[in-house]
């Protein structure tokens, strides 16, 4: 039923002039929706592509509240929805996979624990000194395309980068990155849940992180999985199976949102020619300051992660001046929050040098992106490489000619055609 179709009094009924979410050109820009939402309808429900019904958390304050509220629950098991309709939503772990209980689905104690223990393997420091690899991935994959004079962004540089970058972190041999590649291609081009080939897909993956840990068990060595088998808190230790749904999250999140923070932010910079030409600048003259507040920047004005994952009421709550019975889903957007004028001044702008720029791209609390500095590193490196060695680098076809993926809780281009003189 459309929403309109809802007597006044149902819950979901949507107040006057709410704009149709979920349409292919909701797809394209979702800003004017999200702006609206803010205004008129700020903790906003809604029936999802899926059809289960849902919150939507559009100000930043709000946004910012819910994130941290230990009465939001990870917890799929807390959602309301009859047990009949379960497993058909979409939503991530309502599958009793192994691989699901993972960071994003748990709650403490469980999630500080886990998350306790992976911080003493994944550490900035890691991150840091794998900065060199980073580059020579960055150029390795520039290599294979520059003397073309085009090539597609998205499908020569953006996705494989990532998904190179954690396979060699976590220690995955260079000869099987390939099939990680062919299986990560599989889910992100049919996103949401464990359909088909995605189901096959994420089963082959079980089955190869479970070998490779129990391999790394025998022979350990200075990557991630080793120090995932390693870490100990208090005597307390991973078990194999936390390990592979540890390294299993690691590989989810740190990927499709790592493509589309390149994807997203190269096509910011082309679509605003005078930023970008203020951060070439000072890249030629060997400053990284820009470089820094500009990834910053492009996270919140078209971040990679629309919605932040799923969170559970575990009791009634009231956010936002709207009350949201026990078991209900909310979804905090992101990407409306930190174009909230209330928060950011002049918020649809691109100003690659804003300071004061508290986004919620990475999340906030506890489950607050762990892979940050990782994403950092990645997002830095391919954008100065990139406008470095592609000085002249534009885009091949008509903006409106692009197409945005219709996940729900990504956002990011099917395909970034551009051109540039060949070398
Ligand atoms: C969590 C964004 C890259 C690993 C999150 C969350 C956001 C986010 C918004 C919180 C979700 C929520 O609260 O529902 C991003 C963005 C990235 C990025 C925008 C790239 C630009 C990465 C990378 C990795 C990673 C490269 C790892 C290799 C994780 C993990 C969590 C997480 C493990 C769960 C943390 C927890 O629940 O304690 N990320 N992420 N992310 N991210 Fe990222």
């Amino acid at each position: 039923d459309h929403p309109a179709d809802r007597p006044a009094d149902h819950p979901a009924a949507c107040p006057a002039g709410a704009p149709e979410l979920f349409t292919w050109e909701f797809a394209t820009d979702p800003y004017p929706a999200y702006a609206w939402l803010r205004e008129h309808s700020p903790v906003h429900r809604t029936a999802l592509p899926s059809g289960v019904e849902a919150w939507l958390v559009t100000r930043y304050a709000d946004a910012r509240q819910a994130l941290a509220d230990t009465r939001l629950s990870k917890n799929p098991a807390h959602h309301a929805e009859p047990a009949h309709a379960k497993g058909k939503t979409g939503i991530p772990g309502e599958r009793k996979a192994e691989l699901m209980t993972h960071l994003l689905n748990i709650d403490p104690p469980d999630h500080t624990r886990l998350r306790r223990l992976v911080s003493k393997a994944f550490t900035p420091r890691r991150v840091a000194e794998f900065a060199p690899r980073v580059q020579e991935l960055t150029d390795r994959l520039i290599d294979r395309f520059i003397a073309e004079g085009k090539a597609d962004l998205i499908h020569d540089f953006a996705f494989p980068l990532p998904i190179y970058a954690i396979c060699d972190l976590l220690g995955v041999p260079r000869e099987d990155q390939d099939d990680f590649r062919d299986w990560a291609g599989m889910m992100i081009r049919h996103g949401g849940g464990p359909r088909g080939g995605v189901a096959r897909s994420v089963k082959k993956m079980r089955g190869y992180l479970a070998e490779l840990i129990h391999r790394k068990r025998e022979n350990p060595g200075d990557d991630l999985i080793s120090g995932l088998i390693r870490a100990s808190d208090h005597g307390e230790h991973l078990t194999e199976n936390e390990a592979a749904a540890m390294a299993f999250i690691l590989l989810f999140a740190g990927f499709e949102t790592t493509v589309n923070l390149i994807g997203n932010g190269v096509y910011a910079l082309l679509r605003n020619p005078a930023q970008r030409e203020r951060l070439q600048h000072s890249l030629d003259a060997g400053e990284g300051d820009l470089l820094e507040t500009g990834i910053e920047e492009l996270l919140r004005y078209d971040g990679p992660v629309e919605l932040a994952t799923w969170r559970f009421a575990t009791e009634p709550l009231t956010l936002g001046g709207q009350d949201i019975a026990a078991g209900d889903p909310v979804l905090v957007v992101l990407a409306a929050a930190d174009r909230d004028p209330e928060r950011f001044e002049d918020p649809d702008t691109l100003d690659l040098a804003r300071r004061d720029n508290q986004h919620l791209g990475y999340g906030h609390g506890i489950h607050y992106c762990l892979g940050a500095p990782l994403a950092r590193l990645e997002g830095q490196t391919a954008l100065a490489t990139l406008l470095r060695r592609l000085p002249d680098l534009r885009l091949a076809v008509e903006s409106t000619d692009l197409r945005w993926r219709g996940g729900l809780i990504m956002r990011g281009l099917r395909t970034l055609p551009v051109e540039f003189a060949p070398r």
